[in-house]
């Protein structure tokens, strides 16, 4: 069973909402009473899930943001502020994966556009989340890095490049915010079963069999098991909890 938030009257963003774990923890904030930002570059799949949300009665809206481009994440916040007033829990977790590839045949494209979404992204949100954040004096954010910013794995250096980077901006950014009330962590999921993954598992099978026998918990992860850790990391529970990058990957990163 999962323990229960209260965060009426508070305003949550969660970026990559539309999909696997930002979908699953949109929804978490909703059901916890939060009025939510779902964001994603995708319009339609935006407009789609904040439908969903409305529609079961609860307070969202969709905002459509690539976050690798600064001035999309800066109106996103200007736009969650113009709707709801606030700013008080941020989920950076928009993020894409590469093929798999030989660090010595890496593309400088795949390099580039696997940085620009999951670093480049969160610093463009972080940001301009902070800005409110600033002037409210307050504010919980939450960064998505990965096992890949925690170890290294043959032919992932570009991925894990990007997801090491988020847990860098994370604490630098945690300390400097620590004393002026806004909470920094990052989360470090490990394998879960989203879109992202069904398409490793159909892809790289062999690869992806290798890597659930290193899992000492015995199975993929879920997105809402996921979802109820950014949440426990937002709330009051964590209180005294800055700049942690948190593995929740069934075991995987212990040996
Ligand atoms: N699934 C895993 O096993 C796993 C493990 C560790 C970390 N992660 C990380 O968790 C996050 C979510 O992964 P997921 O598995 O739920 O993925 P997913 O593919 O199911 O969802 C990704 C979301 O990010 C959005 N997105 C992609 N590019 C974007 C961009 N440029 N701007 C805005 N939004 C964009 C997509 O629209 C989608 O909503 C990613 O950062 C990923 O790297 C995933």
């Amino acid at each position: 069973m999962n323990p229960t938030y209260d965060f009426s009257g508070q305003v949550a963003l969660v970026t990559g909402g539309t999909s696997g774990m930002g979908l699953a923890t949109a929804w978490a904030f909703a059901e916890a009473g939060a009025a939510v930002v779902v964001s994603a570059h995708n319009e339609e799949d935006v407009a789609k899930t904040a439908k969903a949300l409305t529609d079961a009665g609860h307070r969202a809206i969709g905002v459509v943001c690539d976050v690798s481009d600064e001035a999309q994440a800066a109106a996103m916040v200007e736009r969650t502020v113009a709707e709801f007033g606030r700013l008080d829990m941020a989920y950076n977790n928009a993020g894409i994966q590469v093929p798999p590839t030989d660090a010595a045949d890496e593309t400088a494209a795949d390099f580039d556009r696997v940085n620009a979404v999951n670093l480049r992204g969160v610093w463009t949100c972080m940001k301009h989340e902070l800005k409110q954040m600033r002037r409210q004096g307050s504010g919980a954010i939450v960064n998505c890095s990965s096992l890949g910013g925690l170890v290294g794995l043959p032919e992932r250096a570009a991925y894990h490049a990007s997801k090491h980077g988020v847990i860098g901006l994370t604490r630098s950014a945690a300390v400097e915010y620590a004393p002026r009330g806004v909470r920094i962590n990052a989360i470090c999921p490990g394998v879960i079963e989203t879109p992202m993954v069904a398409d490793m598992l159909e892809t790289q099978k062999e690869a992806m069999d290798e890597f659930l026998k290193l899992q000492p918990i015995g199975r993929l992860g879920r997105a809402d098991e996921i979802a109820q850790t950014v949440l426990w990391l937002c709330s009051p529970g964590a209180s005294f909890v800055i700049g942690v990058a948190l593995p929740v990957d069934g075991g995987f990163t212990v040996h």
